[in-house]
């Protein structure tokens, strides 16, 4: 009985230990499959406007104020990373279907700027563009100080598109001569030649050009840009290579494109990280002259472009007169956690176009 209690205890025991292992081995399955499945995103087939956007691991996005460019069938997003308080690098995303994006990492950190500026400066609405002659990829970004003063251009260039871009210098692009004596400390800070919200474009031709606020915001410039895409083209003569456009319009957040000969330009006002009416300007050639077109914004809360303010228009590959609308919704005391609004637009044989709110949407939107 003793040797059958013995047996039967250390068959118990045997099963016990079996029982135990397989338990935990259970266990093990289920941690891993739950930390697996946090990391294994839902594979997104729409866009929801305002919602949060997590990228391919889940994460929200972050690329505000931010721009999209395409090279083959991949699609890149640039924009600021806020999740870091007053810091902003520059992150770099990528997709090649629009909904789903994986985070490329830090295109371009604050950490390498030049040592001189980069304590205090942050960096805005940042763009990239390839360059096909040089084979870089060329960033623009609006580079700024405590008090919005500093207003300067940086630029940066790297050889893959989600970086590490280097820096090259920052300026002030155009010096337009107000007759302002240079000691005037107002005037050169609100009138030498501010670069605030900017945006950077290359036509067909493969020119490029920097469209920014200038003159204190009162009035928007459009630079086109050497064959580096790292400065103005020299000499630079107004009307010729650069121009002052929306004159005193005080226009900011420029979101230029081009549907077959004619340019278009959607801006919002300047109310800061508020909403406000965009508009939209259409010209024959990009230095203008511009003629302003009014809210292309129609519906409910038409009038605060659906509480956002535009950053980038993205042509949608293959899909001719098909556009997307970009803008941010701004959150300005949790700026990472502002939304992004991407709303589909299409291009009227009369070259008219409007932006209407969608709660979701989806690509086959354009589909005739
Ligand atoms: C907005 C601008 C944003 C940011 C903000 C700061 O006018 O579009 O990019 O600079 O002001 O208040």
């Amino acid at each position: 009985m003793a040797r059958d209690v013995h047996d039967h205890s250390n068959g118990s025991l045997w099963k016990d230990r079996n029982v135990k292992s397989l338990i935990s081995v259970a266990a093990l399955v289920a941690i891993l499959c739950h930390s697996l499945g946090a990391q294994e995103q839902v594979k997104l087939t729409r866009f929801t406007p305002g919602e949060v956007w997590p990228d391919t691991v889940g994460k929200p996005i972050q690329a505000h104020g931010g721009g999209v460019i395409v090279r083959g069938n991949t699609y890149y997003w640039y924009g600021e990373d806020r999740t870091v308080r007053s810091r902003t690098d520059v992150s770099c995303y990528r997709s090649t279907d629009l909904y789903n994006w994986k985070h490329e990492g830090v295109a371009f950190a604050r950490d390498a700027l030049p040592e001189d500026i980069r304590a205090a400066t942050f960096i805005e609405r940042p763009k990239a563009v390839y360059n096909a002659k040089t084979g870089k990829y060329v960033m623009w970004m609006h580079l700024e100080q405590w008090g919005y003063h500093f207003a300067q251009a940086g630029i940066a260039v790297g050889d893959r598109p989600g970086g590490p871009f280097t820096f090259v210098h920052h300026t002030r692009p155009v010096q337009y001569d107000f007759g302002y004596k240079d000691d005037d400390p107002d005037h050169q800070k609100e009138f030498g030649g501010t670069y605030r919200d900017m945006n950077l474009f290359v036509d067909d031709d493969g020119k490029a050009y920097a469209l920014y606020a200038s003159e204190g915001n009162w009035t928007l410039y459009i630079v086109r840009l050497n064959d580096e895409y790292t400065a103005p083209e020299m000499p630079m003569v107004e009307g010729k290579t650069w121009a002052r456009v929306l004159v005193r319009r005080m226009r900011e957040a420029p979101a230029p494109f081009k549907h077959g000969k004619r340019y278009h330009l959607i801006t919002s006002g300047c109310t800061g990280w508020n909403p406000n009416p965009a508009d939209y300007a259409v010209a024959d050639s990009i230095l203008g002259p511009w003629e302003s077109k009014g809210n292309p914004c129609i519906g409910p809360e038409a009038e605060l472009t659906f509480r956002s303010q535009s950053t980038c228009v993205l042509p949608v590959s293959g899909k001719l007169g098909c556009f997307i609308f970009m803008a941010d919704r701004w959150t300005p005391r949790r700026l990472p956690d502002s939304r992004y609004i991407w709303l589909p637009f299409k291009i009227g044989p009369d070259g008219t176009f409007t932006i209407r709110w969608r709660d979701e949407w989806d690509l086959s939107s354009f589909d005739p």
